[in-house]
């Protein structure tokens, strides 16, 4: 089954992508060489509080944390501790609130002073293949040309699709059906209709797409590890062009 925002649902969920927003400036400005995963973790823990809102990962399975900070080789679920940040790393952000029983969720990876080129060009990538899967998100078209649209920006830049891990719908809960993977055939699936929320994740490895869990029972790696980056949106299908409601964490533009 598939939800349908009313208009103040809607509204409720606006207000939750701003504090999510908030909370990635607030994170991002300490985001350099030296700054411990914990300390952005307490810096989001804060932001999220004080905004009248609730960490929805935190207690989340079991979850710990306010944030999951993947670097590197490093999917997603990395738990915040005393590891502290280093130049030359991909550092991947991601962050769940829930204000007033109103579900967001964003990730965005940030590379920490000189990179290699291929590490910024797989951010580049990845930045490129949600914008991509973002575009197909208007009524008329199916859930899986989401997907199909994200694989082949990936694939076409030479790199691979995590497929253990899927985007979902998402308001009243964190996790809503129907689950949006990031590879698939066009045209597949139910079709999009205005008021749908969807948050949109993909995960992209620069080597093979295998990937493993760590000892911590949390963190994903790749399994040749290799980098990987991260990124998340949440989306409302409107009648026209969809609106990124949490656009604000990278950059300001909803321009497509
Ligand atoms: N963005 C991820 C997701 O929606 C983060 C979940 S982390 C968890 O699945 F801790 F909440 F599991
Ligand atoms: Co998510």
């Amino acid at each position: 089954m598939i939800p349908i925002k009313t208009a103040e649902e809607v509204e409720a969920l606006r207000r939750s992508a701003a504090l999510l927003v908030r909370t990635f400036r607030d994170v991002e400005k300490a985001l350099r060489p030296g700054a411990t995963t914990a300390e952005l973790d307490e810096i989001a823990y804060q932001t999220i509080i004080r905004g009248g809102g609730k960490p929805a990962f935190k207690g989340y399975n079991g979850y710990p944390a306010t944030v999951c900070v993947s670097i590197d080789e490093q999917v997603v679920h990395g738990i915040p501790g005393s590891r502290p940040i280093r130049e030359g790393e991909i550092v991947s952000l991601d962050i769940g609130v829930n204000l007033e029983g109103f579900f967001s969720d964003a990730a965005k990876s940030y590379v920490i002073g000189e990179v290699s080129q291929e590490k910024r060009r797989l951010i580049e990538t990845t930045r490129a293949a949600l914008t991509e899967g973002i575009r197909q998100c208007r009524p008329a078209n199916r859930l899986s040309d989401i997907s199909h649209a994200i694989q082949r920006a990936a694939e076409d830049a030479g790199f691979s699709v995590v497929r253990e891990l899927v985007g979902h719908g998402i308001g009243r809960d964190l996790h809503e059906e129907p689950q949006v993977p990031n590879f698939g055939a066009a045209h597949r699936g139910p079709r999009l209709q205005a008021g749908m929320v969807f948050a949109i994740e993909p995960m992209i490895n620069i080597g093979s797409e295998k990937v493993r869990i760590l000892e911590d029972g949390w963190t994903v790696v790749s399994e040749d590890g290799a980098p990987s980056a991260h990124f998340e949106h949440t989306v409302l299908i409107t009648e026209n062009r969809p609106e990124i409601l949490t656009a604000g964490i990278d950059g300001n533009s909803q321009e497509r």
